[in-house]
């Protein structure tokens, strides 16, 4: 069985006064059962690192390049040393904002590789591409293009995060999201010997009323959060939810 994850992406939120709430989520989680995970904006991983207890704390973007003249970049090995241990690359906001493709993310999750952390690549389609009946075609193509070859189970996750159902309040049925996450399992397979155990995770519009239903789908190891990871009270249910699945 692959394992658990329950992980929350701040995005662009967080200020030092906010890592009361990851006080808080540690607290109420002493001990989990499942893999948490917490990506702050870099400027608060460093002191994210010394308030979150036994949840581990993530970036949500890396550069390619370990050092150099790349203003305004920040290195995976930078994040490590801050006290990182995973790494979200491919964000469908990154893809849309800053125009990222496959190749550039494969190469991101490779650095992040290199730096000793877990990938979180981000995969999913848009609702143009959904109503097209082109997921599954959509999810072949960032799969083959994002997931690097030395992708193993240890040093990589998927976040299957359809664009639509990003702070939406909108999510696919129990069905599209099997579907989706079996054929993620079955492409995954045909390129890697652990693909079983390459924790899968849904993303998107997540909250304490839909996550035990979520998590109840084949093939969905947890979830990557957003909205509802900024607030202890919000994501600690989403955590129990996935400790009891
Ligand atoms: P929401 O949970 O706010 O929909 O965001 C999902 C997401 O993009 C996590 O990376």
């Amino acid at each position: 069985m692959p394992r658990k994850i329950a992980a929350g992406n701040w995005k662009m939120n967080g200020t030092a006064e906010d890592l009361l709430q990851l006080t808080a989520l540690s607290s109420a989680h002493p001990d989990p059962t499942v893999d948490v995970i917490i990506c702050p904006p870099a400027t608060l991983i460093s002191q994210a690192r010394t308030n979150a207890g036994k949840i581990g704390i993530g970036g949500q973007d890396c550069n390619t390049a370990v050092s150099g003249a790349h203003t305004g970049e920040i290195s995976a090995s930078m994040m490590k040393a801050a006290g990182a241990t995973s790494i979200i690359v491919g964000h469908s906001e990154r893809r849309t904002d800053h125009g990222e493709s496959d190749a550039l993310i494969a190469k991101k999750a490779q650095a992040a590789y290199a730096a000793g952390l877990v990938a979180i690549i981000c995969i999913g389609e848009t609702l143009a591409e959904r109503e097209a009946g082109t997921t599954l075609d959509v999810m072949d193509v960032q799969l083959a293009g994002s997931v690097p070859d030395d992708a193993t189970a240890a040093n990589t996750v998927i976040a299957y995060e359809p664009v639509w159902a990003i702070g939406t309040g909108k999510v696919p049925s129990t069905e599209q999201i099997a579907e989706v996450h079996a054929h993620i399992r079955r492409v995954l397979k045909v390129r890697f010997a652990d693909a079983n155990e390459i924790p899968l995770l849904y993303g998107g519009s997540v909250k304490d009323s839909n996550a035990a239903e979520i998590f109840a789908v084949d093939n969905v190891d947890g979830a990557l959060v957003g909205g509802a990871s900024l607030k202890a009270v919000d994501f600690s249910p989403i955590i129990s939810a996935l400790e009891k699945a």
